[in-house]
Parts: C-alpha cells; structure tokens; sequence
C-alpha cells in the first residue's frame, strides 16, 4: 500500500492557516499555495533516486550525484496551478503536463476536457498536482490517465485531504505515495473539504 505523509512543518502549517482564512485576498492566497508548493516539495522529494556524475570543479574533479530520473510536474486544471507553479520554482528543470477535468453535474462521473503531457512521460517520475484530495475521484482519474499515458512513477502532492479521498486514491492506485499539508475532519454534502479552505480554484483565480 502506498505510503501517506502529512507535512506538517511549522512553516508549511502557518502559512495554511492563512490560506484557509476566509478574509485571505486571491493575491495572498495565490502566493502562499506557491510558497506552500515548494515547502512540500522538498519532503515529497525526499525518496528520488540520485546517479553519480563527474564534475570539474575549478580546482579538481570530483564524484558528485543529480536527479537519476526528469521530473514531470502534472496539475489537475484549474486548482492544481498554484502549487505546481512553487514545485516547477523548486525543479525548474522538470516538464509540466496539463490535466483538465470537470464534473458531469447530471452523472457526476469525471470528465476530461483537456490533456496535454510531455513527451519521455514514461521515463519520469511524475509529480500530480490537486489541492484538495475530497472524494478522490479527480486524483484517481487523473492517476489512470497519467499511467495511460505510460506514466511508471507518480507521487501526488495536495494541500488538504479526507480520510474518504485518500483511501478512493490509495485503493485505485497503491502504488502512488501521497503528501498533504493536512488532513481534515470530513465531506459536506456539495463534495467540499470541512473545515477545508473553500474552493480553491476559485480562490487562486477570483472567479467567485
Ligand atoms: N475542491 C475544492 O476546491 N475545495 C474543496 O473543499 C473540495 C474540492
């Protein structure tokens, strides 16, 4: 079963209670889910595999190690933008792909709008990026999607999740590893994290 991890570093928990404030503006929102992106990064990162290289440094040559495998930063449109725009600071070398999903209101199923995923997918480890982790559904989709895609290695990095999204994850997909920042108490009935912190796309973008 795969592994869950919630961050929960001093700095990575104040600058959350900020974000769930209700009276936090979209300017302070969008750069604290940024800053909370690369804080997380760091400890999402902890398991990647290192290759040795030889480098000349100006005074001698030494053995030293870089990342074994490219990154591959993947956010869930819309929401996922935001912490994947401070993961993409933290490993500018990696590629990102774009996932767009939405839900059917009548059927209620997952439904993919958009899709757009560097090539060399299948070499990388490839980093999915949705903030909230509530029923699941969006993360589970957009895993499959990923592995559809040929995708071998996927960690998924979120900002607040439900016992019920991690488990719908961790079932669908036990091989993917999953770092929040916290875990919250339940669902309300229109599928929003409480306490949460609202609608996170919303609050990025300043649509509501
Ligand atoms: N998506 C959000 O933006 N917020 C929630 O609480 C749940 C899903």
């Amino acid at each position: 079963m795969s592994k869950v991890t919630i961050i929960n570093h001093p700095l990575i928990q104040h600058k959350l209670s900020i974000v769930r404030n209700k009276d936090t503006a979209s300017k302070e929102f969008r750069a604290l889910i940024s800053e909370i992106g690369s804080l997380m990064t760091y400890e999402a990162t902890r398991d990647l595999e290192l290759k040795s290289v030889q480098i000349e440094t100006p005074i001698a040559a030494c053995e030293c190690s870089e990342l074994k495998n490219s990154i591959v930063i993947c956010p869930v449109l819309r929401a996922g933008l935001g912490m994947a725009e401070g993961i993409h600071n933290m490993i500018p070398q990696a590629k990102v792909g774009h996932i767009g999903l939405y839900r059917d209101e009548e059927t209620l199923q997952t439904q993919q709008y958009y899709s757009k995923l560097p090539v060399g997918i299948e070499n990388a480890v490839v980093v999915l990026v949705d903030p909230m982790l509530a029923t699941g559904n969006t993360a589970v989709y957009a895993a499959s999607l990923l592995k559809k895609a040929n995708a071998k290695k996927i960690i998924y990095v979120g900002l607040v999740g439900v016992q019920e999204g991690i488990d719908q994850l961790q079932q669908a997909h036990p091989d993917v590893d999953i770092y929040l920042a916290a875990k919250d108490a339940v669902l309300n009935e229109h599928g929003y994290i409480i306490p949460g912190l609202g609608d996170c796309g919303d609050r990025l973008f300043g649509t509501k």
